[in-house]
Formats: C-alpha cells, sequence, structure tokens
C-alpha cells in the first residue's frame, strides 16, 4: 500500500485513483498525520498538492519522522515545495506569475538512480501545472530531472535517497503520462505490488453492510435514478434484502417523467419497491424569491430530511408487527467522493467550493449519528477502509468504478450509463429564483436536448448534458412580433472524475437544430446558448 498525504488539493484523491488503474492500492490520510500513529508501513508516500503555501505561518507539513522512514517519497506541487522548504525554507517562494494550464517539461538524463521517475517517457511531456509558488533554488543534494519555461525545477530528484518532486500534476488527466510517472514510483521504485481487485468490492462492502446494520435495523435510502444512488441501493438490497426501503422524494424539480420511469426500472430490474414522495409543492414555497445556489441547496437540503424523518416513521409504523424489525437506523447515501470533497472542508485545507445539498447541506445531527433515535448515514463509496491496512483510510469509489460494480450487481446497461443527475434537481439550473413556470421551461428545453442527442447517437460519448435557464431575458422576434423570452444554456461536456472536464464538441448543425427545435416548441424561450467553459474554471452545473 502507498500512504498518500493528502494537503487539501481538490486533486488529491485523483492520486488514489490513478494508483487504483494500476492495480496499486493507496490510503489517502491528512498531511499532519503521525507517523509513530502508523499501524503499518507503507511502500511509499507521496504528498499531495495543496491550496496553501509552505512558507506561511500555519501552512500544514509532515510529520518530520516520514523521513527516517527510508521509504520513497514523491511530492506533487505543494507536497514538491514542502520537501524544498525542509531542506531550506528559502527554497520555495512565490513565482512572477501564476503558471496555469498545459506546459511542456524537458526531461534531463542525469544517472539511472534519479533519472527512474521519468524513466521511458522520451525527452518531453506535456503535463499539467496550477501552482504561484514554486522552487526558486534546487534544494541541497538534489538534481534536477525535468524543466519547464516557467519553472526550472518542475522535477527534482535526490542524489542518493529515493526522494522526488514534481511542481506538475501526474493525477490530472491532462497530464497524459501521469500514470507512467506514478508506475515509475510506486511499482518500479517503492516495489508496490500490483493486486488490487476491484471484482472484491461487491462481497467486502456487502459483508461489511451485514454487520454494521445487523439484522433488525431498517434502512432507508433515497434513490433519484442516477448511478450512484440506484448502486447504493441495489448493494444494499442484496445486503439486508427488504429491510432497505427506497423512497424518491419528487422535489419538484425533476426530469420529465423521471419519477415514473425510476419507479418503474427499480422494480422491473432491482425488485426494489420504490415509495414516491409528492413534494413539489412543499419545496415550491420554501425556495420561492431564494437565488443564492447555497443558499437553495440548504433549504432543498433541510426539506429532504423533515421528508426523510416523516418516512421514517411511518416505515417504522408500518413494520411494527413485522417480525425480527426494528427501527430506521441508517440513511443510505450514495454520493461519490467528489462531490464530497468539492462540498466540505473536511480535511482543513481545503476549499469549500459547493455544498452539495446531499453531503455538506445535511444537518450536523445526520453526519455524525448524534443519537440513538438519529439515524446515521451509511455511504458505501466513502467507507472506512475494509481492504487496506489501517482503518481510517477511505476507499473512495469514483463514478467509472461505480458503474462497473452496477454491472456485477446487473443493473440494465441504460441505467448504468445514465448521465448524473444531481439531487437539487432543475433548481440548479436555474441561475436566480425558481418558479415553477421556470422549471417547466427548463424542463422541456432539456428533454428537447436530451432527446435528440440520444437520437444522434451521441449519448454514451457525453459524460453529462443538460439544458438550463439564464432568467435575465433577450429580445427576439417570432413572426412579426417583438418577443422578451428566457435564455436557454445548453451544456455538455466529457470526464473521467467529474472533478475536471471538457466540452463536448457538437456539429455545428446539430447545435442549430436543437435551438430551433428549443425556440419553436417551448414557449417562454427567445435565445439558446451553448456553454463553451470547461471545468475547471467553470463547473459542470451551472451553480
Ligand atoms: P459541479 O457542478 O460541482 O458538478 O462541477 C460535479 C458533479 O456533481 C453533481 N452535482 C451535484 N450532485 N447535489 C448532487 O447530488 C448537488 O448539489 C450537486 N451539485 C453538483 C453534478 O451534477 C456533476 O455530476
Amino acid at each position: 500500500t502507498i500512504l498518500v498525504l493528502d494537503f487539501g488539493s481538490q486533486t488529491s484523491h485523483l492520486i488514489l485513483r490513478r494508483l487504483r488503474s494500476l492495480g496499486v492500492f493507496a490510503e489517502l490520510l491528512p498531511c499532519t498525520t503521525k507517523i509513530a500513529d502508523l499501524t503499518w508501513k507503507p511502500k511509499g508516500i507521496v504528498f499531495s498538492g495543496g491550496p496553501a503555501s509552505v512558507y506561511d505561518e500555519h501552512s500544514p507539513h509532515v510529520d518530520p519522522a516520514v523521513f527516517d522512514l527510508n521509504v520513497p517519497i514523491l511530492g506533487i506541487c505543494y507536497g514538491c515545495q514542502e520537501i524544498a522548504w525542509r531542506v531550506n525554507p528559502k527554497n520555495v517562494a512565490r513565482g512572477e506569475t501564476r503558471e496555469y494550464g498545459h506546459a511542456d517539461v524537458k526531461i534531463t538524463k542525469v544517472n539511472s538512480n534519479v533519472d527512474r521517475l521519468f524513466a521511458g517517457l522520451g525527452e518531453e511531456v506535456p503535463v499539467f501545472m496550477s501552482h504561484y509558488d514554486k522552487l526558486v533554488t534546487l534544494p541541497e543534494g538534489f538534481v534536477v530531472v525535468g524543466a519547464t519555461d516557467h519553472s526550472e525545477y518542475a522535477g527534482i530528484a535526490h542524489q542518493e535517497k529515493p526522494i522526488f518532486g514534481v511542481q506538475f500534476h501526474p493525477e490530472l488527466e491532462h497530464t497524459p503520462c501521469g500514470t507512467d510517472i506514478l508506475r515509475n514510483f510506486s511499482i518500479d521504485i517503492c516495489g508496490a505490488q500490483a493486486n488490487w481487485v476491484m471484482g472484491d468490492f461487491v462481497q467486502l462492502e456487502i459483508a461489511r453492510i451485514r454487520e454494521l446494520v445487523g439484522d433488525r435495523a431498517l434502512v432507508l435510502g433515497a434513490v433519484s435514478g442516477g448511478v450512484d444512488s440506484t448502486v447504493a441501493a441495489a448493494l444494499m438490497r442484496a445486503a439486508i434484502g427488504d429491510r432497505f426501503k427506497a423512497i424518491l422524494i419528487d422535489t419538484g424539480c425533476m426530469r420529465l417523467n423521471e419519477c415514473e420511469e425510476v419507479k418503474q426500472t427499480l422494480g422491473k430490474h432491482l425488485e426494489i419497491n420504490l415509495t414516491v414522495v409528492d413534494a413539489g409543492e412543499l419545496f415550491m414555497s420554501r425556495l420561492a424569491g431564494v437565488s443564492d445556489p447555497e443558499k437553495k441547496r440548504k433549504i432543498i437540503g433541510s426539506t429532504f430530511i423533515d421528508l426523510f424523518e416523516e418516512e421514517a416513521i411511518k416505515i417504522e409504523k408500518a413494520a411494527e408487527n413485522t417480525p425480527n424489525t426494528g427501527k430506521v437506523e441508517w440513511f443510505l447515501q450514495g454520493t461519490l467522493y467528489p462531490d464530497v470533497i468539492e462540498s466540505l472542508s473536511w480535511r482543513g485545507p481545503s476549499a469549500t467550493i459547493k455544498t452539495h445539498h446531499n453531503v455538506g447541506g445535511l444537518p450536523e445531527r445526520m453526519m455524525k449519528g448524534v443519537s440513538r433515535s438519529t439515524p446515521r448515514m451509511f455511504n458505501p463509496f466513502f467507507c472506512t477502509n475494509v481492504h487496506g491496512p489501517s482503518s481510517k483510510g477511505c476507499v473512495l469509489l469514483f463514478k467509472d468504478e461505480v458503474r462497473a460494480i452496477g454491472r456485477q450487481l446487473g443493473i440494465h446497461e441504460d441505467l448504468v450509463n445514465r448521465h448524473p443527475f444531481p439531487g437539487p434537481g432543475i433548481a440548479i439550473r436555474i441561475l436566480g429564483d425558481v418558479t415553477q413556470e421556470r422549471v417547466e421551461i427548463a424542463r422541456k428545453a432539456d428533454h428537447i436536448f436530451i432527446s435528440m442527442i440520444k437520437e444522434a447517437g451521441l449519448y454514451n460519448q457525453i459524460s453529462q448534458a443538460f439544458a438550463g435557464l439564464d432568467t435575465n431575458r433577450s429580445v427576439g422576434v417570432f413572426g412579426d412580433q417583438r418577443v422578451w423570452g428566457y435564455i436557454v444554456i445548453l451544456r455538455a461536456v466529457q470526464t473521467k472524475d467529474f472533478m475536471s472536464a471538457d466540452i463536448f464538441d457538437f456539429d455545428n448543425a446539430f447545435l442549430k437544430n436543437v435551438s430551433r427545435t428549443i425556440c419553436n416548441q417551448v414557449d417562454g424561450v427567445s435565445r439558446v446558448v451553448y456553454d463553451l467553459t470547461s471545468k475547471p474554471p467553470g463547473t459542470i452545473e451551472l451553480e
């Protein structure tokens, strides 16, 4: 196992993801972890990136004892600066400009010992940079193994010890050779074994659920029809059968015909009897006049929980006379790690991007399960490690892994490949306050866009697509009439991890056709635009 010490970068977990794709198991622990508290010896350690500056007074630092473990170390971005700063604080300073985006690293051949990190990569490789601070002098004992136009020390290696640093981000998709670098580090330099198989997850997880939930408790889970909550529900159903109760809360902000379709699919393919709670009016009344996205999410989150708690009481009552059945002790949450990481600053230095309603929007008592009567949250994708040697790390599954589990559980391909849909639904796809009229317009436009994508055979090439609404109005001309209508924003992205995304390149003729169809068929729309912003700097949802 490789230990990844997390300095709070938004992409720290992608280091795990890349290592796992190589079959190497890794655990993520906070950067301040005391080495004396480790109950296992890692084969190697990666220091992640992070948003702080190493030279600031309150910045996070590793326990110096990591260097005494005598295992290979790789520092990435902040992690590389941490290595240099430890040698001499003067080695790191703010650069003249921020270096963000693509750069080419020229690889310097030194000797077979220090060249191991970049072995097999050729003379120049494209990488992704994202930093302001940089190494301004070469730390004593190190040599340069890679440089870019702006970073003289983009890759460094200790002359004798297996300590390496890179200023760029090998964990990002935008660094195509990133996997090779992490393979060189973990397998060749650290000697880690490539024996992690995803296949074990289902059995281990079912066993873990059974042990945790016991043989009487009920579990209540919200299902949205998205792949994450469906796979979580299927796992739970496989583990505890009918003691798992699934509900779908109709927020009034779902896609066209969604609730009915989800109910049918779950019943038919997974034998899950879904209760649909029709709460559109309640959500609409609580959202009236609210335009701040974070407030919207908080309102939706707390309304979800209110309804959940009401349902839990009803379910317990209904099960009172069923033998060997207890109370609702758990709420099932099928949220992926990228959503969690953007929602919570649980790791100290990382920044909160959005409070996803089903993570950060939840009342504190839910997250902690403070009293016996408050059901606790259970998330199979963000669980205490059952595979690695420590009990503190996390497994942290990603969308493609959840899809693979879905297939193992026999979930229908259409459902497995479904684009994600956020819990707050159309409410966070309307820029500004949400009204029934606006939801209807966005919903119809979305249905047209997605249907046309499907007809064109493009659905599975796109990771997520939708139509949202700008509630500013724009002047248009229909027939001889002046109209003052809403602006529909089309968005379609390609991504593996949903942490970074590229826009999908449609043919112009296709987009023109979508625009024409929406303007003709959806009253109240005078203009259709296609969003060309990648993530970063944009996010996938509009809010
Ligand atoms: P962003 O907009 O953060 O989206 O780039 C990344 C992924 O997260 C989904 N998302 C949400 N999911 N509740 C959810 O359940 C939310 O509040 C929320 N906000 C964003 C988004 O659809 C995308 O798949």
